[in-house]
Parts: C-alpha cells; sequence; structure tokens
C-alpha cells in the first residue's frame, strides 16, 4: 500500500515509517522537520498547517493510507492556545485531506491524557482505564487530543469509503531510550522506573515504540478489523514499576484509591484489550527484559 506518515521524524513516527517499510508498503514521510529515512522511503519536508502545502502533498502522494502522528507531543512545550490550534488543525486538515484523496483509512495519534488525570479532583470511576471510561482532560495538550478523536468522530459519519480511528499511545519508548538515551521528559528510562513519582505522573505507562508501531500498521493492514470513528488504547501490560501499582496509584492519586485494588494483580492502569480482542495487537516488549539488557550491556 502507499502509505503517508506526518510526523515521520519524530520519535514514533521513525519506528512507524520502518515498521511500515519492513512489511513491503510504499512510506511517504512527511514532516516539518527533514530527517534520514530507511532505504525506499521517499521523505516530504513540509508544514502540514500549510493547506496549500498540504494539498500539494497529498496530491503528489496520493495515499491509501494515511498515519498522522505529527504534531506537538508534549503538554506545556509551547503556549496553550498554539497546542490548541496547532492539534486540532493539523487533525482536521490531514484527516480531511486522507478522505478527501480517496485514502481508505486513515489513524491518528491521541493520547492517554485525555482522560484527565494530575488533577486534585481526579476520580477514576474504575480501574484499568479503558475506552469507555469517561475522558475529562484538563490541559490544551489533553484537549487537543480530544480534539483529534473527536475529529476522527466527526468525519467517519460522512466519509464511507475511508475507515478513521484514533489510537493513544502510552508513553512512547524508542529504541534508544531504552538504550539508556534521555526520554521526551529528560530523564532515562532507568530513573524513570526507580521513581515512582516520575513514572506516576503517567500512571506508570509505557509502550514500546516498535509495539505502537505494529498497532498502526495492522489498522493500515486490515481496516475493515478496526472501530470506524473509533479509538484504541496502545500501552504495554505491565506498569512502569517493579511491583503492581494498587497502594503507588492510591498515595500518588489519591481519588484512584477507593478502585486502585483492581491493580492488585500487577496490572497496567490502562486497558489495551480493544486493540487485542479487534486487531490481534499483542505488544511485545517488556520493560523488564529490556532494562535489563542494557544493564548487561
Ligand atoms: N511520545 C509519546 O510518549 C506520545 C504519547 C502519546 C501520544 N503521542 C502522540 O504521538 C505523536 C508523535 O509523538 P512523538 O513523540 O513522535 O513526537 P515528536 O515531537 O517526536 O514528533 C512529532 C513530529 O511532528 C512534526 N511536526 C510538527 N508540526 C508539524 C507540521 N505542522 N507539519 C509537519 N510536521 C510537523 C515534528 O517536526 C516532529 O518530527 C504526537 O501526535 C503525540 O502527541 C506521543
Amino acid at each position: 500500500m502507499r502509505v503517508l506518515v506526518t510526523g515521520g521524524s519524530g520519535r514514533l513516527g521513525r519506528s512507524v515509517v520502518a515498521a511500515l517499510a519492513a512489511r513491503g508498503h510504499g512510506v511517504v514521510s512527511v514532516d516539518v522537520a527533514g530527517a534520514g529515512h530507511p532505504p525506499g522511503v521517499e521523505g516530504v519536508v513540509a508544514d502540514l498547517s500549510d493547506a496549500g502545502r498540504r494539498g500539494e502533498v497529498f496530491a503528489a502522494a496520493r495515499p491509501e493510507a494515511v498515519v498522522h502522528l505529527a504534531g506537538i507531543a508534549v503538554p506545556f512545550a509551547r503556549p496553550d492556545v498554539e497546542t490548541l490550534q496547532v492539534n486540532a488543525g493539523l487533525a482536521w486538515g490531514v484527516l480531511g485531506a486522507a478522505v478527501e484523496h480517496g485514502a481508505r483509512v486513515a489513524v491518528a495519534a491521541s493520547s492517554p491524557t485525555v482522560y484527565g488525570y494530575n488533577t486534585p479532583g481526579w476520580r477514576p470511576r474504575y480501574l484499568p482505564l479503558d475506552e469507555e471510561h469517561p475522558v475529562a482532560p484538563w490541559h490544551a495538550y489533553g484537549l487537543s487530543k480530544l480534539v483529534v478523536e473527536e475529529a476522527v468522530r466527526a468525519l467517519a459519519r460522512t466519509s464511507g469509503g475511508c475507515v478513521l480511528c484514533a489510537v493513544r499511545p502510552g508513553y512512547v519508548v524508542a529504541p534508544a531510550e531504552w538504550a539508556g538515551a534521555p526520554t521526551q521528559q529528560g530523564h532515562t528510562m532507568a530513573e524513570r522506573v526507580a521513581d515512582p513519582e516520575l513514572a506516576g505522573a503517567s500512571l506508570f505507562n509505557y509502550v514500546d515504540a516498535g509495539d505502537a508501531a505494529d498497532l498502526f500498521a495492522r489498522i493500515v493492514e486490515e481496516p475493515g478489523r478496526a472501530e470506524h470513528g473509533g479509538v484504541y488504547n496502545a500501552v504495554a501490560p505491565d506498569p512502569l514499576a517493579p511491583g503492581p501499582v494498587d497502594a503507588l496509584m492510591a498515595r500518588l492519586h489519591p481519588g484512584s484509591a477507593p478502585v486502585a485494588g483492581a491493580l492488585a494483580d500487577g496490572r497496567a492502569v490502562f486497558s489495551s484489550d480493544k486493540a487485542r480482542r479487534d486487531l490481534g495487537w499483542e505488544p511485545a516488549a517488556s520493560w523488564r527484559g529490556l532494562l535489563r539488557a542494557e544493564r548487561a550491556g
């Protein structure tokens, strides 16, 4: 298939581009920042917020599938209004272009931050958090990702020929970060496991970039198995902590105390069962093996 990946030069994008190319797809990687790509991948430098340039890129690529990752990827990295405008505008523009130019499937990156944890009043109704659990974003980045999901739902109402959905990847860990490079928050993965305050800020979630890429690739390859207008959590099945996180959740997120006991068996705070059920997604990487390999190496 011809697959257009936006944000293909980014932390997650590089793994998505590599996975799709390795699976034999023709990949066009579009990013405002240029970057090296695997052999056979076409790199296009473009600001996709520019409607004219976006139209040119889509007309030239004629993608059968679109993976939309481009955007401001970290809360508070930029002024709030900019984060909201860029992420919402890119989602509507890119997903709309996918439909307009005849793609059969388009999948966009959302984020677990739509659940709105880290407020004093956050009280999950139940744990683990699945896609049925209510969302309640409180910062501009989380709100921008809920807009991404709403853009998917809105376009899905009229785009009969193009399957649209969104994926909420956990804290994405790229290959270099397993090997000790600083993550998007500036600390290493080993430090994140050692200090519950660090991993606890995102409810101990994580996902290997290759595993996340595999879910995007599955949706691209088998859109008929994906829920049109739906959303999928994409989080590793174990928490990023040395043991069960029930007590840690109750301490760091007191509003979760009444329901945190559901995590006493060591499961993650987020459930990705829907991706497993619909698309056969089985994340293979666990921090336990990967960080041990780092120490041994
Ligand atoms: N990294 C994570 O832990 C994580 C978790 C959940 C969701 N996500 C989402 O996944 C996506 C990818 O995240 P990432 O960590 O790879 O981020 P990243 O910042 O590494 O990559 C984003 C890419 O988008 C590009 N970009 C930004 N604005 C653009 C524009 N106007 N036109 C073209 N390209 C543009 C950037 O140059 C960058 O290469 C984002 O949408 C992010 O919100 C990331």
